[in-house]
C-alpha cells in the first residue's frame, strides 16, 4: 500500500497503524532525549513539576519522565492517545492540535518533542510557539527537539524495528531527502513491514512531510511569540564543555556543520540525544 504526502492527521503510522508504534519505535529509545530534556528543564527559573508534552505520540517520551513531572499529554490522534494511556494511565491525556488548542490552565514547562517536526511553514511553526507560550507560566520554560533544521539536513537512510512477547514484528525503513531546499520542509519515505501474531503481513509505504527552519527562524519565531533569552541548546552544556547557544534576535549563523551532531529520533531508532534543541524562556 502506497501513501501520499498528506496532513498529519491523515497519515496512516499514527492512525490505522498507531497500535505498531511501540514496536517501531519503541520507548527505550527516547531514554537519552528524555534525560537531555529533564535537564533542560531542570535550569527553568521556577521549579518545574507540571509539564505540558504537545504532540505526545505513544508517549514514549512521557514514560522516562512521569516519575519526577506530572505530565499532560496532548496529541491530535485518538488513536496514538490510546496507545499512551496503555503506557502512561498516571498521565492525563487530551486530544487537540497543538496548533489551536488552549486548555485554560499554564504550566511550569511545556515540551514539543519531535511531533513538532510536523509543522511545515513558519505560520504553523509560530502557532505552536503561541500555543506553548500561552501554557507556559511565567518563570516557566518551553523546548522544542526538532529532527532536522535546514543547516544540517543531509539526505539519509536508516530503520529499525522490534517485535513483542505475543509476536508481533515490525521493521521499517526510512529515507529522508529534500525536494527543494528553498523551501521549510524535507520528505520522508517509509516502508514499514509489519507481521502480525498470526504470521500476517503487511507493507505499508507512506510519505511524510517534515519541517526544516533555518536556526534563524526558530530564534526568531520564538522571539516573537514572547520568549526570551531564545536558545539553541547544545550537548555540551550537558557534558560540561563550553556552552555553545544562538540567541536570538541575530544574524542568521552560517551554514556548516553541527558542532555538537547527535543522534536520537522518534522514528529513526537512534539511541543519544536530540539532534536539536530549541529553548524559550518566558519571563517571570
Ligand atoms: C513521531 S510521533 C511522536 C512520538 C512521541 N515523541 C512519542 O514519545 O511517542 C508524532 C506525533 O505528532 C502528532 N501530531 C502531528 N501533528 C500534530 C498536531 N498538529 N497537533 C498535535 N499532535 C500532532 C501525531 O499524531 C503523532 O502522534
Amino acid at each position: 500500500m502506497v501513501g501520499v504526502t498528506g496532513m498529519p492527521g491523515e497519515y496512516r503510522l499514527y492512525q490505522d497503524l498507531a497500535g505498531w508504534w511501540p514496536l517501531i519505535s519503541p520507548p527505550d529509545q527516547y531514554a537519552a532525549d528524555a534525560a537531555c530534556v529533564a535537564a533542560v528543564l531542570g535550569s527553568a527559573e521556577i521549579g518545574v513539576r507540571e509539564v505540558l508534552d504537545l504532540g505526545s505520540g505513544g508517549g514514549h517520551v512521557a514514560v522516562h519522565l512521569k516519575d519526577r513531572l506530572a505530565l499532560t499529554l496532548v496529541d491530535l490522534s485518538a488513536e496514538m492517545l490510546a496507545v499512551s494511556r496503555l503506557l502512561n494511565p498516571e498521565c492525563a491525556h487530551h486530544q487537540g492540535d497543538m496548533r489551536t488548542v488552549r486548555l485554560g490552565r499554564t504550566f511550569d514547562a511545556v515540551l514539543v518533542h519531535d511531533a513538532v517536526d510536523y509543522m511545515t511553514t513558519e505560520a504553523e511553526l509560530g502557532q505552536v510557539m503561541a500555543t506553548a507560550f500561552a501554557h507556559c507560566r511565567p518563570g516557566g520554560i518551553a523546548v522544542f527537539a526538532p529532527d532536522h533544521i535546514a543547516e544540517t539536513f543531509q539526505a539519509s537512510s536508516g530503520g529499525g524495528g522490534s517485535g513483542d512477547a505475543a509476536g508481533r514484528h515490525a521493521s521499517f525503513r526510512e529515507w529522508a531527502w529534500d525536494p527543494d531546499p528553498a523551501d521549510s520542509w524535507i520528505q520522508a519515505e517509509y516502508e514499514f513491514v509489519l507481521r502480525a501474531a498470526d504470521g500476517t503481513v503487511q507493507v505499508v509505504r507512506e510519505t511524510h512531510r517534515l519541517g526544516a527552519f533555518s536556526r534563524h527562524a526558530w530564534l526568531r519565531l520564538l522571539a516573537e511569540a514572547g520568549f526570551h533569552q531564545a536558545q539553541r541548546f547544545h550537548q555540551a552544556q550537558l557534558s560540561g564543555q563550553a556552552p555553545r547557544s544562538d540567541q536570538a534576535p541575530g544574524p542568521d549563523p552560517a551554514p556548516g556543520p553541527d558542532p555538537a551532531p547527535v543522534s536520537g529520533t522518534a522514528a529513526d531508532a537512534g539511541g543519544g540525544p536530540p539532534r536539536n534543541l530549541f529553548i524559550g524562556r518566558r519571563p517571570a
